[in-house]
């Protein structure tokens, strides 16, 4: 089995991403004049972001992004491509970007940019993990769910190696033998 522990239970990541949508709904879906488009970071957050729209009152639209920046291995390479761009227009729309987890904190960084050049009304984003401890730049989401340690963690959405997309919990990777140093 390639989990170590499990780091956050379902039960905790449903209570949160209620919560996320509740600070959402207050921040966002307040204003009559709300366009809001959720956008997807795939792959990884396809799950997170069915639940919070489903834990959303303000009515949201969907679309999908998807870059590549690890290839397979469990390391950033600082790369980021868009390998498949926005379906739809977001000029003058509430977007907000919804990623599993921020780390290096370079996608998030490339995708405001690449985003925001379409004009969007507001661009935010939304991460379900965060850590903190591997940023290399100064970025965080305006809304995080969890702040973690550095560890590899699959679950939720997230993969090593496209296996564990499907784990209703957050778990930890037990590290490769030939990865331990
Ligand atoms: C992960 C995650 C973020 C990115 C965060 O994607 O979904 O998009 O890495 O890392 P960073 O902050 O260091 O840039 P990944 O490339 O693993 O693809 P996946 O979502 O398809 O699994």
């Amino acid at each position: 089995m390639e989990i170590e522990r499990i780091l956050i239970p379902s039960d905790r990541l449903q209570e949160r991403v209620k919560e996320l949508a509740r600070e959402i709904d207050a921040a966002i879906g307040e204003s009559r004049e709300t366009d809001l488009v959720l956008v997807g970071v795939l792959r990884g957050a396809f799950i997170f972001l069915a639940d919070l729209l489903r834990a959303l009152d303000t009515p949201a639209a969907v679309d999908f992004i998807a870059v590549s920046s690890y290839g397979g291995g469990t390391q950033s390479s600082g790369d980021i491509r868009i390998t498949q761009d926005l379906t739809a227009s977001i000029r003058g729309r509430d977007v907000i970007l919804v990623e599993d987890i921020v780390d290096s904190g370079l996608t998030l960084q490339a995708l405001i940019q690449h985003v925001g050049v379409h004009r969007p009304r507001s661009l935010r984003s939304c991460a379900l993990l965060s850590k903190p401890d591997r940023r290399v730049v100064a970025i965080e989401a305006d809304w995080t769910g969890f702040e973690i340690p550095d560890a590899f963690v699959i679950g939720y959405g997230l993969d090593y190696a496209e296996r564990h997309r499907g784990l209703p919990y957050i778990a930890i990777l037990r590290a490769p033998e030939a990865s331990l140093d």
